[in-house]
């Protein structure tokens, strides 16, 4: 490992009071985590607005999504949006992704410099245009460049570097034992598996078997993650796999409840609401009125899933371009579905009452 610099704001008590503060749940290096969910990065979701609601509602740390290390390196200061975070969201954790040693040890390099208490490697991303170029999972193909960017790393940055990694390159290169070997020896201090290869993508159901293995391999932190779309597969991936912490991705979309291990059956529709409205807030304030309300669309599809009578609604939604507009339909919509609760509520009583009335003879 790196040597360690002090971090303290990591220190500072965990935002879930359900979590202990007293015993962190694992450590990365130095970093203490208090709980065991973690939302995933996710490009297009896990940004700061929806990040800082996850940690709110539990997530145990933050993730940013991958950002390029070539384009921290040469592209626009897009990348410094990405890495925006709040102080209450430490443990942080800036994720990137390349295929150049040199590059990745410059990008770390000057993204360290941003106050992260963490710096994650992506070899997961199964995009074609990423991982055919050796970035993403394609790293997963040279297990000896891995070392060699790891002992890089952690020779160099004061933080600890992590991984996270898919099972290897499809199912003929399970290399996972291999690959999560040579992290150790490398100084990793924590890593992430997906349960799935390469070539799966996102098909077939993720290998939890394989991520016991790797815990019973290694004798750093392992975040199983994969396939959790439920409070109860929470525990069953961690007893199925002994893993010190699970990663949610598809399912906490819209269902940031999740983290508190809650189930989106059991959310009422003024929670639901009211969410959204703090969400919008969070995603103008970042983003500005036309971007915020924009990008904040393709969470509201998931906010709104399964809720009766939304399709009419949810066409408007997501095409209107003001926030008063859409805050009107979603006001709207609230008061229509609590008059129909109480039309529901009344209507077994007037039909008894008149199927009564029907059989008193005349
Ligand atoms: C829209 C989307 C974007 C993703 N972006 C990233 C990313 O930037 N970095 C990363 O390591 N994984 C990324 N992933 C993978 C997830 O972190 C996670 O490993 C995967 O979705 C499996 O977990 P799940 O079954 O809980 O969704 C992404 C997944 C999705 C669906």
């Amino acid at each position: 490992m790196a040597t360690s610099k002090a971090v303290p704001a990591a220190k500072t008590r965990p935002l879930n009071p359900t979590q202990p503060t007293v015993t962190p749940t694992f450590m990365v290096g130095p970093i203490p985590v208090y709980g065991d969910i973690i939302l995933s990065p996710m490009a297009g979701f896990s940004d700061k607005p929806y990040r800082l609601i996850c940690r709110e509602y539990g997530s145990a740390m933050s993730y940013t999504e991958f950002v390029s290390a070539d384009g921290i390196l040469h592209g626009n200061d897009r990348y410094r949006q990405m890495l925006d975070f709040d102080p209450s969201e430490r443990p942080m954790v800036f994720q990137i992704f390349g295929s150049d040693e040199t590059t990745i040890e410059e990008a770390a390099h000057k993204i360290e410099r941003l106050g992260p208490d963490i710096i994650d490697i992506n070899m997961g991303c199964s995009a074609k245009k990423v991982s055919r170029r050796g970035s993403g999972a394609g790293l997963l193909k040279d297990p000896a460049k891995i070392g060699r960017i790891f002992t890089r790393l952690t020779a160099t940055i004061s933080l600890p570097i992590t991984g996270k990694i898919r099972l290897g390159w499809d199912d003929n290169s399970l290399n996972y034992l291999e690959v999560v070997k040579v992290l150790e020896d490398s100084g990793a201090s924590l890593i992430a598996v997906h349960g799935r290869t390469r070539e799966q993508a996102y098909r077939g159901q993720a290998n939890w078997d394989a991520i016991a293995k790797i815990k019973q391999a290694v004798n750093i932190p392992v975040i199983g993650n994969g396939d959790v779309t439920c409070a109860a597969d929470i525990d069953r991936i961690k007893q199925h796999t002994g893993c010190d912490a699970v990663m949610i991705g598809r399912a906490a979309i819209g269902n940031p409840w999740i983290f508190q291990r809650k189930d989106i059956e059991q959310v009422t529709l003024a929670e639901k609401v009211q969410l959204i409205y703090r969400h919008l807030d969070l995603m103008l304030d970042f983003y500005g009125e036309e971007r915020g309300l924009m990008l904040f669309r393709k969470h509201v599809v998931k906010y709104v899933r399964g809720l009766s009578h939304i399709a009419r609604v949810k066409t408007k939604l997501v095409t209107c371009t003001r926030p008063e507009e859409f805050i009107a339909l979603m006001n709207e919509y609230e008061a229509d579905a609590e008059r129909r609760a109480a039309q529901f509520a009344q209507e077994p009583v007037s039909n008894s009452t008149r199927v009564q009335h029907d059989y008193v003879p005349a």
